[in-house]
């Protein structure tokens, strides 16, 4: 059964736990992340475990990650083939795609594609600038009092992913694009966090007709209607010669292909399964990133201020923020780093899964184990980090204030699998967390409790709810 599934009287006999509480933790309350990196701190930075039938390793050291995903990436890059993701994307897309030849075309097309219109660059920039001049009126019409940012950042970040890739913003007022939005959180959240967790034990049970399963099944087929008519609304209006987004050149690259193979694994089915992949991927991972900085900033007004004064002094009040700015800001990026340090939005990163038997740091490991690299334990390490609990923007800069780039600082993760958006999430954290700075003052409600740091863990890790004042400077 496991530790987690054995009735609480019997969890209470156990060693594990007699360990944790000896330590001052409370099992049952703790996260995920939490509970395996104190397993690591008990049993090792290598240990595993059974789930039902599956057996995991959670790799939970740097060391010991890169040598797993970078020195044996050829061994360690599939994913795991779980009955609940595998009924959802059948396999295609990206982020679940199994190792090899279609995983690598279908991956280096859709990068070199998100290149084009702009990744990492400075083409990009207006775009994003744009969306948060928007952001920032919104913010502003709350005049002083306080809100849930939530929302206007998760609209904000969603359209510059529907830029790149439907060639549209939506307004923050459209009732469809709402919805979709929700259907998404929904989506994962039902999956991660119900009764259809069965379906991984039981398949057939994805096809119950009340309850969780039911209402999966009728999201899966409203973001298929959604996204299923801009293809085929691309498809009527395409013009050679001028594509405007990911879904023309996608199409493009589609006829060319069928000309010279017709075993091509482009298709528009493969599509459909990619703009999910770039939705679900890019937009919770950024809006909770931005989050936790506005969170972060509310509740350390002195390493607000410094950002503040740095702010001011390399761009001023009145120009917008560019990405030639970050080279003179070294004491903003290393709080962004710090944010991210300490909150690990994709905290057990995506499961690995072996694709042959192999040999790590002297454990056997057989074909078909599931592998969890444990990033927020990577990122929490006493052994690296002074003070790991502490927020500390400065530990990632030099005597004279210079960025330190540390090789052990990997949110993205690392390997042949790393984080595809890495650069549009770095350039859309620094430009929307710097434009928001640049005319806001954060702070907490003087009558809200004090929040909860820990995080709400689903497939990323989310702050709780929570309200924020922003102020006009
Ligand atoms: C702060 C924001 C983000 C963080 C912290 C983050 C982190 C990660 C992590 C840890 C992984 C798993 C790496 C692994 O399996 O070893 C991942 C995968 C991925 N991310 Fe991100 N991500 C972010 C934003 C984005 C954005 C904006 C996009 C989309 C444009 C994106 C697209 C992807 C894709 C497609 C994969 C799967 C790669 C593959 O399996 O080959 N991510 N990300």
């Amino acid at each position: 059964l496991g530790y987690v599934l054995l009735p609480p009287f019997l969890q209470r006999q156990s060693w594990v736990y007699r360990q944790m509480r000896a330590a001052g933790l409370k099992p049952g309350a703790l996260s995920p992340q939490v509970l395996l990196t104190h397993l690591a701190r008990v049993y090792g930075n290598i240990f595993s475990f059974f789930i039902g039938h599956h057996q995991v390793v959670v790799l939970s050291d740097f060391h010991t990650v890169r040598e797993a995903l970078v020195q044996q990436a050829e061994v360690f890059s599939d994913r795991p083939r779980l009955p609940l993701v595998s009924l959802i994307t059948k396999e295609k897309g990206i982020v679940f795609a199994h190792y090899g030849p279609v995983w690598r075309q279908q991956r280096k097309f859709s990068h070199a594609t998100l290149r084009h219109f702009g990744l990492g660059k400075l083409s990009l920039e207006p775009k994003i600038i744009e969306e948060f001049n928007y952001v920032k009126e919104e913010m502003q019409e709350h005049g002083g009092a306080p809100f849930n940012p939530f929302p206007i950042v998760n609209n904000a970040i969603s359209n510059i992913i529907c830029s790149l890739c439907l060639g549209q913003r939506f307004d923050y007022t459209n009732s469809e694009f709402k919805k979709m939005l929700h259907f998404m959180s929904r989506g994962l959240e039902i999956s991660l966090n119900s009764q259809v967790l069965l379906v991984n034990i039981c398949s057939w049970l994805y096809y119950l007709p009340f309850g969780p399963f039911k209402e999966l099944r009728q999201i899966e087929k409203d973001i298929t209607t959604f996204l299923k008519k801009i293809i085929k609304d691309h498809r009527e209006s395409l013009d050679g010669e001028h594509p405007q987004d990911f879904i023309d050149m996608y199409l493009l690259h589609m006829e060319e292909e069928k000309k010279n193979n017709s075993k091509s694994s482009f298709n528009e089915d493969y599509l459909f399964y990619i703009l999910g992949d770039l939705f679900i991927a890019g937009t919770d991972t950024t809006t909770n990133s931005l989050l936790w900085c506005l969170l972060y900033m509310a509740l350390h007004p002195d390493v607000q201020e410094k950002v503040h004064e740095e702010i001011q002094r390399v761009i001023g009040r009145d120009r917008a923020p560019s990405l030639t700015d970050k080279v003179q800001m070294p004491y903003t990026e290393a709080t962004i780093m710090e944010v991210q340090r300490l909150t690990v939005v994709v905290p057990l990163s995506i499961p690995h899964m072996t694709s042959e038997e192999t040999v790590l740091q002297g454990y056997a490991i057989p074909k078909g184990t599931v592998v969890v690299p444990n990033l927020w334990a990577i990122h929490r390490d006493p052994a690296i980090w002074e003070k790991p609990e502490d927020f500390c923007p400065s530990r990632f800069l030099d005597d004279q204030g210079q960025l330190i780039k540390k090789e052990i600082f990997i949110p993205f993760g690392i390997g042949k699998r790393v984080c595809m958006g890495e650069q549009l999430a770095k350039m859309e954290l620094f430009l929307m967390f710097v434009s928001l700075m640049q005319s806001f003052t954060f702070s907490l409600p003087e009558d809200s409790k004090q929040p909860i740091l820990t995080g709400r863990f689903g497939l990323t890790l989310a702050p709780h709810p929570f309200n924020i004042i922003a102020s006009k400077r």
